[in-house]
């Protein structure tokens, strides 16, 4: 059976007031917004493609401000558009991991 979307990226988008580091203290919103523009834009938003979602926190803040892939479990870092741009156009579009992006794998909280 197939999914209905056929990846979706999630954007952890927590703010803390306590003084602790957050993905929002990251401008975290900023592109989770412009990823969603550029999905929409590249035709890849909706059912059997790409779903962006805001997510709270994702437990892996020392890596932030992060996003994950599913299914692929590809989870990503990121700071600026382009960097996001690259996520869209070689990932949620091609299916080719952006290497330079990903979080290592002992970054957790
Ligand atoms: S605050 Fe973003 S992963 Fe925890």
């Amino acid at each position: 059976m197939s999914s209905y979307f056929e990846r979706h990226i999630f954007f952890c988008l927590n703010q803390r007031d306590n003084g602790e580091s957050c993905c929002a203290d990251h401008d975290a919103q900023a592109a989770f917004d412009h990823c969603k523009k550029q999905v929409k834009a590249a035709g890849l938003a909706g059912p059997g493609k790409v779903r962006v979602n805001k997510a709270g926190c994702l437990d892996r803040c020392a890596g932030g401000p992060v996003a994950v892939v599913y299914p692929d479990a590809t989870w990503y870092t990121f700071v600026d558009r382009s960097d996001i741009d690259e996520i869209v156009e070689s990932h949620l579009k091609n299916g080719q991991i952006v290497e330079r992006l990903v979080v290592p794998a002992d970054v957790g909280r």
